[in-house]
């Protein structure tokens, strides 16, 4: 790591699970051509690994080692495309996104000695000429000293509507009402639990994309670098 890279700015995208941080983050690092952190597949790789050796979700030492030994990698296609998503050299891309993995990953992640473990890891992907991280405590806990930090929100509802019309395209029929219990469920986990819970940093811009189009959160946040910049 060079000092370019530890002085590289970052911007911290953090929200609950279908707020649109993913896509939102992830066009406004290609506009800006900084590199581009997903913290929630880190730990739904974790999630995913520790299914795969079968450990016990209870063994905290056992899945701390877990998450510091899993590999995880990010290759990218064409430019704009969700890159896909290699744990320990697997292409797991789809099984990733899946809601038993979100439950998984939000499981583990509950655990204080596997959020250390995956600490530095996060912090590796600072790199020049910056870099766009989304998560839940990106501008908190990981990257406090961010130039330009986030917090996107959207109503329970429109978020398992999102969720919904995904699913559908892909085929897969799922109730709405469901969706919409596992999202509440997840969120709460997500904002209780005692370690990096889920609440935005103190100088985060706080924008709800509950009615507003991708595009225009996209201008946005890109509006809040050029006006910091
Ligand atoms: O963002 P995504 O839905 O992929 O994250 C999956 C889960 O991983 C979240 O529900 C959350 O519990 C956990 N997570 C986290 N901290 C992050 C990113 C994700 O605790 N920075």
């Amino acid at each position: 790591m060079t000092v370019d890279d530890l002085l590289a700015p970052v911007l911290t995208i953090d929200g609950p699970s279908g707020s649109g941080k993913g896509t939102v983050a992830r066009a406004v690092a290609h506009k800006l051509g900084w590199h581009f952190l997903d913290s929630g597949a880190l730990y739904r790789a974790v999630g995913l690994a520790a299914g795969w050796a079968d450990l016990d979700f209870s063994d905290s030492e056992a899945l701390a080692r877990c998450a510091a030994e899993t590999q995880v990698t990010f290759r990218s296609g064409h430019v704009g495309d969700e890159p896909r998503v290699l744990v320990n050299a697997v292409d797991v891309t789809d099984e990733l996104r899946t809601e038993t993995a979100g439950a998984a990953a939000s499981a583990i992640a509950a655990i204080p000695a596997v959020r250390e473990a995956l600490f530095a890891k996060q912090r590796a992907f600072r790199v020049s000429p910056g870099l766009v991280a989304d998560g839940r405590d990106m501008g908190t806990v990981i990257f406090p000293d961010a130039r330009y930090k986030v917090f996107l929100t959207a109503s329970a509802e429109e978020r398992a509507a999102r969720r919904h019309k995904q699913l559908s395209e892909k085929g897969l029929a799922v109730s709405i009402d469901g969706l919409l219990r596992e999202i509440r469920a997840r969120d709460a986990r997500d904002a209780e639990r005692a370690v990096a819970p889920l609440r935005p940093a103190r100088e985060a811009l706080l924008l709800d994309s509950t009615g507003v189009s991708i595009n225009e959160v996209v201008e946005r946040v890109l509006g809040l670098v050029t006006a910091k910049s």
